[in-house]
């Protein structure tokens, strides 16, 4: 089998560049001996997914996307498009909602991730009486967090992310609607609550988001990088992986990251969130090529 192309996606102003903030990793698979073929991304989220498609070589066997983030349903239609010019994006689109998407993951990791009920999130199914389940499934008090199936409003912190105390059922219904709010259009399938865990480097409660996560990238579930979260990447914990791989392996995902922070109070590591490695973004600064090397001899 050929080796696999990475396509990624194009400057939104000149089809035949890479889109600067992925500029340096297709020089670095250039680098390594790999090729590149650019991908049209606003065209993808746009549903015009065979146009996306047009700048990529016919025939080009296997090949994986690093690029911005996208809806499974579009990457579903980028798969087919894909298909029908002879090219095999090597992660599938179930593969990508298990791993993109907290309830495609959730099950596999349950017990080493934040407890977690998840709710459908369309106009007026987030009432008191469905977030009061919701809390109950949790244990009913606590703090929380609220996110959608993909991403928190990590930087609304004490607006729309954070929830003190869920026996306070008007308190979660304002920070959750918030949420949905402020996600609008951009809202990935549902509202998720997680129970709150005080994570090491987290001053306070409030604190959470100042977390120093650790992102470890899996290939064909070993891990190929271990580096900072791109939000502190100036901070490089040590993961104990020896719980997370059987769980990885279990995901059946070929190429996943998964975030892990340290319990504060003793319990170890924990998964955070787990992501699609060709949507996850890459800290600064940190020594790549393994992970590329690895891509392309995938
Ligand atoms: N259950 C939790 N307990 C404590 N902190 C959390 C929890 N879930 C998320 N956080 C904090 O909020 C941040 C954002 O949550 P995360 O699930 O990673 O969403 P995003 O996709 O927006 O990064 C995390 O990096 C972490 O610092
Ligand atoms: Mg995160």
């Amino acid at each position: 089998m050929p080796a696999p192309t990475i396509l990624l996606p194009h400057d939104p102003f000149s089809e035949r560049r890479t889109d600067p903030h992925y500029s340096a990793e297709a020089r670095l698979v250039r680098g390594l001996g790999g090729d590149t073929a650019l991908v049209d991304h606003d065209a993808l989220l746009a549903g015009r997914a065979v146009h996306a498609v047009r700048l990529v070589p016919a025939g080009l066997g296997p090949v994986w996307y690093r690029g911005w983030m996208l809806p499974v349903e579009a990457y579903a239609a980028f798969g087919r498009a894909l298909a029908d010019r002879g090219c095999q994006l090597l992660t599938t689109p179930a593969g990508y909602a298990a791993a993109h998407e907290l309830p495609g993951w959730y099950r596999t990791f349950e017990g080493a991730t934040p407890d977690s009920v998840w709710l459908p999130a369309g106009s007026g199914s987030v009432t008191l009486g469905a977030l009061e389940q919701a809390a109950g499934q949790l244990g009913g008090s606590g703090p929380a967090i609220v996110k959608d199936f993909v991403k928190s409003r990590k930087h609304e912190w004490e607006e729309a992310c954070f929830i003190p105390e869920l026996a306070d059922l008007p308190a979660v219904a304002r920070v959750v609607r918030r949420f949905v709010e402020l996600q609008g259009e951009f809202l990935a399938g549902g509202v998720v609550l997680r129970r709150f865990h005080a994570f090491a480097g987290a001053t306070e409660p409030g604190g959470g988001a100042r977390v120093a996560e650790a992102r470890v990238w899996w290939m064909d579930g070993e891990p190929v990088l271990t580096g900072p979260h791109p939000d502190t990447p100036g901070v490089l914990p040590e993961p104990d992986l020896a719980a997370v791989r059987p769980l990885v392996r279990a995901l059946g995902c070929r190429f996943v990251t998964t975030d892990l922070a340290l319990r504060a109070d003793g319990g170890g590591w924990m998964v955070v969130e787990v992501g699609d490695g060709q949507v996850s973004d890459l800290p600064r600064g940190t020594e790549v090529s393994a992970l590329f090397a690895s891509l392309i001899a995938a």
